[in-house]
Parts: C-alpha cells; structure tokens; sequence
C-alpha cells in the first residue's frame, strides 16, 4: 500500500464490505473496539435468550428429561458436526467436548498408540505452553522413553524423520500469528510414516481450512476464539474416520462406552469419534457455543479471510505511516498470506500500553515478555475502526500516555 490511507477511504470500505451486517449480531459495548476477539471471541446478540430458554424450560422446566426431548445427550456430536463443516472435516469426524488441553491430551494419546513403534514427538520451542506442558504429562505418564524434538518453524520439515511418532504443530501461532502451510507440513509427516496432529485454535473460523483435503490424521482447537462460544466454552476434536477404529481412548468415560446406560463393568468404546467424549456434556456451555458455531456457519470463511487479510495489511500500513516504522518491531510475517487472523509487536512497554489502549476503549492483548497482540474478527471488527485503533495508539505514544503507575501494575489475566 503505497499511497497514504485516509479515514474516509476506511468508511468506502465498510460502506462496501459484504459482511457488514454481522456486526449488529454480535454485542459490544458502545465505544470499544475490539481487537481481541482471538482470545475471547463477542458475544452473539442470539446468545442470552437461548441460554435463558435453556435454563429456564429445558433445565428449568423439562428437568431431567431434556437429555432426550431436547437433544442434550446427542449435542456434543451435533455441534461437532457443524463444526466439522467449518474446517472441512467429513461427516463424523468431528466431536465438541472437554477444553483444548483435554482434548490435545486424548489426540496425542491416541496418535502415539497409532505409532507405537516410534518415540518422537516433533513440536516447536515457541508453541502455545499447554501443548508442550500436555506433552510432557503424558510422556512422563507413559514412562516409555518418549521425547519431545522441538525445532524452529523453518527446521520443522528437517526434524520430522523416519523415527517420527506424531508431528504436533498449532497452525497458527499465538505469539507471532505465524501460520505454517497445514498441506505441506501434513504431506511431509506422511512421508515419513508419522501422525499429524494440528492445533487450530488461531485459525479454525478465521480462515477456510480444509482438514480432509490436506489429510490431517488428528486436530484440536477452541469453542471460544473465533466460534464466539464464551469463555472457557467447550472445545473440538477431530479425527481421521481411517483412524477411529484404531484407538481406544486414554480417557476411558461412560460417554464413549459403546452402551453408557447399559451400565456394563468395562470399558467398551462407543463406534467412531463419539469414543472420543468422555463424560456428561456442559449442556449450558455448549447451548452457547451452538449459537456461535451457528453464526459462524452462515458467515462464508473465504469472505471472512480476505477481509482479515485487508485489515491486518491495513493496520500494519496505518503502523507505518501514523506511528513510524521504529515504534513498534512487526513479530508477525510481513507477508499477509503467511499470517493468521493477528498482528504482533515487540515493544519494551507493550504492557502499559496495552493497559493505556483499554483505557481508551481499545481492547488487545499482550503477550510475555513485550508483544502487543491485536486480532481481527472480520464479523464484527469494521475497516474504519482500524484508522480510530491506530490514531488512538499513535497519540498514546506520542504523549507517552502509558507511563503512569497504574498502567504499569500487572494484573493476572494478560
Ligand atoms: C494454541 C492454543 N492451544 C490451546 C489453548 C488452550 O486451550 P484450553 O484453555 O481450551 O485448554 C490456547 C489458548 O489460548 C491456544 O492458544
């Protein structure tokens, strides 16, 4: 982008911008923009009323028998199969349950039983702490010589040999936003007789992604990112149909027993990916989540991607011609295409101002020790607000509003 950008050029385009209409489904606060829905995707307008059905009628008043009037004991698989059409897995392949750790846990469990023969885990240094703590949990559990080859994302193809068990990467990592190619990567594990094990939390419903294209053996990823499920909502777990009669799960539950009411004294997996649930479902999380997933399934994902790709090009252009290039280090790959749904910066006082831009009702994220971390939620995050997001760091930096005792404290939640 060479010529300077305007404001008004900004209003053109959300005047234009096919997806407009999303944002008055969501609910934000008058005054914010928010630029955080990577972390903790909004709330949709839907949500509270079908919660307080929920609560009120299927809990409140069906009591007990909603787990078979109104679909309760079948949700976790309901929601997984819309889920599933949005990251481009086949029918039953994909369940909702537990959180992304849980789930990370029961896939790398299941992929190192599919290599039993193999003891290498192959991940990155800088990948999100709950993947590798995962790993080193289960291995220490396993107590049969497994360890954990981390290499750089450039020597990642290098580390995956022939000895390789299960390759574990996020596609999209939260620290950089850089996005690894999901086919290539895939391809090159095959090669070498490993699993294929993806974190999406970064990138499922901000991009298409198309899991039985690339053939990924295994994926995990979040309900409350870019699925707008709520905090801490429930989670997803996919599985390669080729795979699931092969594994019996880690994590033995009475919801993946082939008959849980049956009420036999062992274990017997349930057919297919429902094997992979484990005990009764959060029937409050998920009702929200299936009104985010919901949303998201109405929202086509190339729009949605090539819009995020505008905004990041914008904001970093914005960074450059208001801010000044030296301001902040770009930490996300300069080249869009390479890049999630996210722009990183490296700044020594990116914390106080991170605190200074909430203050004025810009909400990002920081990231230890020095990034500053703003995501772009194309459904409800409009192109003008971008010019408000940057014209407000600018005079924050200008002033050097950030440096005050308050912005300066720490609170516990980055
Ligand atoms: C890449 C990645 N994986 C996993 C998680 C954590 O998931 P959960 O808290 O659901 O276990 C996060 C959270 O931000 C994440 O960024």
């Amino acid at each position: 982008m060479s010529q300077s950008i305007r404001r008004g050029d900004l209003e053109a385009l959300d005047r234009a911008d096919p997806l407009r209409a999303f944002r008055d489904r969501f609910r934000l606060p008058e005054g914010v923009i928010y630029l955080d829905g990577n972390s903790l995707g909004a709330m949709p307008r839907a949500t509270p009323e079908r919660m307080r059905e929920v609560v009120e009628v299927e809990w409140g008043h069906d009591l007990i028998g909603s787990w078979n009037t109104r679909g309760w004991v079948d949700l976790q698989q309901r929601i997984g199969a819309k889920i599933g059409r949005l990251i481009g897995a086949r029918a039953g392949e994909t369940i909702v349950a537990d959180s992304t750790s849980i789930n990370l846990f029961k896939a790398l469990a299941a992929s190192l039983e599919l290599r039993s023969d193999r003891r290498i885990i192959v991940s990155e240094p800088a990948n999100f702490p709950t993947d590798l703590y995962v790993a080193e949990g289960l291995m220490r559990h396993l107590g049969r010589g497994h360890t954990l080859r981390l290499a750089e994302p450039d020597d990642i193809e290098d580390a995956i040999t022939d000895d390789v068990a299960v390759v574990m990467l996020t596609h999209v990592n939260y620290r950089t936003g850089r996005m690894y190619d999901m086919r290539r990567i895939t391809e090159r594990a095959h090669a070498r007789g490993a699993i294929m094990l993806w974190d999406l939390a970064h990138s499922a419903g901000a991009m298409p992604i198309d899991l039985a294209g690339a053939d990924v053996d295994l994926a995990v990823g979040c309900g409350y990112k870019y699925f707008n499920g709520g905090p801490g909502a429930p989670a997803f777990l996919f599985v390669a149909q080729r795979h699931q009669p092969h594994i019996t799960p880690v994590l033995s539950g009475w919801f993946g027993h082939a008959s849980p009411f049956a009420f036999e004294q062992s274990y017997r997996p349930a057919e297919g990916i429902d094997r992979l649930t484990v005990g009764a479902p959060p029937i409050l999380s998920l009702t929200a989540l299936e009104v985010g997933v919901d949303l998201m399934l109405e929202a086509p994902l190339d729009l949605v991607r090539a819009k995020s790709v505008r905004q990041g090009e914008i904001f970093d252009a914005l960074m450059g011609q208001e801010v000044g290039r030296d301001a902040f280090t770009l930490v996300s790959p300069s080249a869009p295409a390479m890049r999630g749904s996210q722009l990183c910066y490296a700044h020594p006082q990116a914390w106080p101002i991170k605190q200074a831009l909430i203050d004025r009702g810009v909400i990002g994220d920081f990231r230890a020790p020095d990034i500053l971390r703003l995501g772009f939620t194309p459904l409800y995050l409009g192109y003008a607000e971008i010019w408000d997001a940057v014209a407000i760091l600018k005079a924050i930096v200008v002033e050097r509003a950030w440096d005050t005792p308050e912005y300066h404290a720490r609170s516990l939640v980055t």
